[in-house]
């Protein structure tokens, strides 16, 4: 099929006008039924999370300690110095969370691993009890039907390995494929796909340059590092896969969004291609090209930024193919040229978009604009769009209920979103809603509640909130 977009991106950053009028891009007016009538009957609908986010138990069954319990126990680092100790308290409510996902037709969960739970206290000692946990929530899910999408590391990096110093020791990559090959031969045959890193821009820039997330180190060359062992350690992964002969598939979750000008200025335009070199290139290219974005490289040069050594065959494990690619999206990214702000020199632009009450702009035409792009520009073969949704204050009612209009509004855009790119031809394969559950949300401690089913802060009780119901229904139409 010829894919509408085609030719409309010719290696630049556009802006979403010209995208529209080059695409032939369509704004989705349809609504339920028909709006799933768009998508193949082997789409693959689900719902996201992550360990740290919603297991609480960081004492229990043997595990370690991680990264995110020492920095979120640090006063000031969290929004009311919360801390994910007991968080959604999946370790104990596994059985009832997969059986709520049952009731509500839920075809696929993606959970991720706490390496904590498996390494302890080194990259040698196997803690038995952290397999078992996950084998039991692994085997329940397949016993009601549902696929599991495991994400091998969403940020709960062992504290072990951050005295080691983390990331930017590339004795990492070693640690990181003991445990990754320690798991994928447990969980064999119980995993269909295997995602080896959740948003490496996001793990190494927040937790090695601006410092708001684990492990809180402020430093821009130290960040580069740990993304370059970061994406050796992904490479690594997926060689181990295809040499052992895992089953399933196996791909890399980025956190991707198209960087608008905040106005026509030549240094607007100039900033928002830097960012999008700086947030997205940076790790498409390496993954899908082989190589770094050759115009970043030069401009961290020239500002005196330390680059990491790439060793002889870093390039090719890092470009091991992939089966998919995962997309995390939440909105388009307003950028401004700043002059002041070394070493890129941008910052976040003002937009007129309408607004999240947290502030968060709804832009769903463009998750359309990003998939085309990324079919177009690095002919990626399957995407996935492994986490969208939307945070609001959600209060249980006198009557039981939980409503949540503007998050079915959300999720009603941005699936028709993803169909409309698969309208103009892009290989989407499956959609994943952040989040199932209301959770740690990681540096905004329990301020942002994403989930489809409201999470009592004091006991823990669960209600499905309107949402909820309307995913039902929607994936039952
Ligand atoms: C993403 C994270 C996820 C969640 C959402 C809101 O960046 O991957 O864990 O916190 O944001």
């Amino acid at each position: 099929m010829r894919l509408g977009c085609q030719g409309v991106f010719e290696g630049k950053v556009i802006c979403f006008r010209h995208f529209r009028r080059q695409s032939g891009y369509r704004e989705t007016e349809s609504t339920g039924e028909e709006m799933k009538n768009m998508f193949p009957a082997d789409f693959m609908w689900g719902v996201s999370s992550a360990s740290y986010q919603i297991e609480g138990a960081v004492k229990e069954g043997g595990r370690g300690e991680s990264i995110w319990d020492r920095f979120s126990h640090i006063p000031g680092n969290i929004y009311e110095d919360e801390n994910g100790d007991t968080a959604a308290d999946f370790y104990h409510r596994w059985r009832e969370d997969i059986q709520c996902m049952k009731d509500l037709g839920i075809p696929a969960f993606r959970l991720s691993l706490a390496w904590p739970r498996i390494f302890p206290e080194d990259e040698y000692r196997i803690n038995e009890k952290g397999l078992q946990f996950y084998e039991q929530v692994l085997l329940e899910l397949k016993k009601q039907g549902i696929a599991a999408a495991v994400t091998l590391y969403h940020w709960d990096l062992p504290q072990w390995a951050q005295d080691r110093g983390g990331w930017a020791n590339r004795e990492i990559i070693r640690w990181y494929s003991l445990y990754c090959l320690a798991v994928m031969q447990r969980f064999d045959g119980l995993v269909e796909k295997w995602i080896t890193f959740n948003e490496p821009w996001v793990a190494c820039f927040e937790g090695y340059y601006t410092g708001n997330f684990a492990p809180g180190i402020r430093d821009f060359s130290t960040a580069l590092l740990a993304a370059h062992n970061m994406l050796c350690a992904h490479g690594e992964a997926v060689n181990q896969f295809r040499n052992r002969g895992i089953k399933g598939e196996i791909g890399i979750t980025l956190n991707l969004s198209p960087k608008q000008p905040q106005s026509d200025r030549e240094a607007d335009r100039s900033a928002a291609v830097r960012k999008d070199g700086y947030a997205n290139r940076w790790f498409l290219d390496p993954v899908f090209r082989k190589c770094y974005p050759q115009d970043m490289w030069e401009w961290y040069e020239q500002q005196g930024v330390i680059l990491p050594q790439v060793a002889e065959g870093d390039m090719e494990r890092i470009a091991a193919p992939v089966d998919f690619l995962g997309v995390n999206y939440y909105n388009i990214d307003s950028t401004a040229a700043c002059e002041n702000e070394w070493p890129l020199f941008f910052r976040q632009g003002r937009h007129t978009f309408p607004n999240t009450i947290y502030n968060w702009p709804i832009t769903e035409w463009g998750l359309t604009q990003l998939l085309c792009r990324l079919q177009e520009e690095y002919n990626v073969k399957a995407i996935f769009v492994t986490e969208n949704g939307l945070s609001s204050i959600d209060n249980v009612q006198q009557d039981g209920t939980v409503r949540d209009p503007a998050r079915i509004d959300y999720l009603k855009r941005h699936i028709g979103a993803c169909a409309e790119a698969i309208r103009l031809g892009v290989r989407l394969k499956g959609y994943f809603i952040w989040s199932f559950l209301d959770s740690f949300e990681w540096n905004t401690g329990y301020l942002h509640p994403f989930g489809l089913v409201h999470v009592d802060r004091l006991t823990g009780k669960r209600t499905v909130k309107e949402s909820g119901y309307w995913l039902r229904d929607f994936l039952a139409s």
